[in-house]
């Protein structure tokens, strides 16, 4: 009798201890659930309230690129600021003259400026590109002196560069072209990007940089800078103060001359020129978005190192300024003796073969007196674009980034193509 009490007690402890285990048991399972869910909740926000912003600046994209204009639009000088110790780089900031909004850009784009410049017969043309983010009301851009070829130190100086330094002050109005361009950061991805500038190509990507802390987030930056040493060395202050206040940016200055007074780690990071050496030491995968501008040699470098390294070509994006000396080098001879097909400038009412000595129609047309306009003769800025009346062109390894239409070519980055009928 006494062992079949003892055994119900010791039955009834364990059936109390299994539902007490079963409730402590369900009542965990329960707060798991609710914290996962809270946390899917959470992720769902998040996920939610990044898909709104991207809309919305899609949206405000929209509007502000409706505001765009065609043709040249007048603005005022309101501000001038030297960007470096030997003072070579100088920005302007641009108000538009009407007050009235203007577009925004996508980072990474320029401007085309139609100046009167004092002694040029004829207006002149050149792209710089926007040095900030966009701004309501505000475009910059940030030019550099350009002294005459080194080894052509008798030629003139640059005509715009040194225009703009010497006489463009506060209150100059200026002729402006909308901002363009492909050579751009898509600002819609999370993308990890390395920003490359050499020398004053360090523009474009600036602009980028700005953006990128101007969005917020934690979007992964590295960027690295070239430039010869703390003289030329350019925004310097805005550059060390986005360094400290960004951890998600990684600024790195290489000097590729430094002076005997420069200090590693102080006024630079790298003794040396920008590398795919130094992104192999200083990056942990190749898996960036790689966009550069800089000076020709360090970009044809930089890009077959790339490649080289397995970087996709569709990973490099690469702006040009185009050829920086050898504008204006005289003029090429006629060969009349040439045999190509024959090209037919409508308004000139000329007809003359085509030498294949020329590089491109537009130097072809100006060596026979039917002058295209230019400006980057790189097929960023659709200045010499013509209209082809008959005929086929062909590009070659020149394809330029600008779009042209149906019916118009690039002057300056193609041949012809069999005979061709122009609107020149
Ligand atoms: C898309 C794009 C964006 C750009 N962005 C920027 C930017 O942000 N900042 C910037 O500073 N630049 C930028 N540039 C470059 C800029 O457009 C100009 O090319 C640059 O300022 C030089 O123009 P310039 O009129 O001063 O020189 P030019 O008058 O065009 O002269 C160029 C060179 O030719 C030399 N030269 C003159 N006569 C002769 C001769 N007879 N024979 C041989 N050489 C001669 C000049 O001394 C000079 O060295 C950009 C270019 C492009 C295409
Ligand atoms: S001159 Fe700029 S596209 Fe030809």
């Amino acid at each position: 009798m006494a062992f079949l009490a003892q055994s119900s007690w010791i039955l009834g402890v364990f059936v109390m201890l299994g539902l007490m285990t079963s409730t402590l048991l369900f009542v965990i399972d329960s707060f798991r659930r609710s914290r996962n869910e809270r946390e899917i909740h959470e992720l769902e926000t998040q996920r939610m309230r990044i898909a709104v912003q991207k809309a919305r600046e899609k949206h405000e994209q929209s509007i502000s690129k409706s505001l765009s204009w065609s043709g040249n639009r007048k603005f005022e000088v309101v501000r001038r600021e030297i960007e470096s110790p030997d003072e070579q780089i100088c920005s302007f900031y641009l108000e538009a003259h009407d007050h009235r909004p203007i577009p925004g850009f996508e980072p990474g784009q320029f401007l085309t400026f139609e100046l009167k410049v004092p002694g040029e017969t004829s207006t002149v043309t050149r792209c710089y590109s926007l040095s900030d983010a966009s701004d309501e009301k505000l475009y910059r851009v940030s030019i550099k002196r350009v002294p005459a070829p080194r080894d052509f130190p008798e030629a003139a100086p640059g005509v715009s560069s040194n225009f703009f330094h010497d006489n463009v002050d506060v209150g100059h109005i200026l002729d402006v072209r909308a901002p363009s361009g492909k050579f751009f950061l898509d600002t819609t991805s999370d993308r990890p990007i390395v920003l490359i500038g050499g020398g004053v190509g360090i523009t474009p990507v600036l602009s980028m940089l700005n953006t990128v802390t101007a969005m917020g987030g934690n979007r992964e930056v590295w960027f690295f800078y070239g430039t010869i040493d703390s003289n030329s060395h350019a925004m310097r202050e805005h550059l060390e103060t986005v360094k400290a206040s960004h951890s998600n940016v990684k600024v790195v200055v290489c000097y590729s001359r430094p002076l005997e007074t420069d200090q590693e780690g102080v006024d630079y990071d790298v003794n040396g020129r920008v590398s795919v050496e130094l992104f192999k030491q200083m990056l942990p995968s190749n898996n960036y978005q790689f966009l550069m501008c800089g000076p020709p040699p360090m970009m044809e470098t930089v890009i077959e190192d790339l490649e080289n390294w397995g970087v996709p070509d569709a990973d490099i994006l690469r702006e040009s300024f185009g050829p920086a000396s050898g504008r204006k080098a005289p003029v090429m001879q006629v060969n009349e003796n040439a045999e190509g097909p024959e090209i037919t400038f409508k308004r000139a009412g000329k007809t003359v073969n085509w030498d294949p000595a020329f590089e491109s129609i537009v130097k072809f047309a100006e060596a026979n007196g039917c002058d295209i306009p230019y400006a980057c003769l790189a097929g960023n800025c659709g200045t010499c674009l013509t209209t082809l009346i008959d005929g086929k062109v062909s590009y070659g390894d020149n394809q330029p980034d600008y779009d042209a239409e149906e019916g118009t070519f690039l002057a300056c980055s193609c041949v012809p193509d069999g005979a061709i009928y122009i609107d020149v």
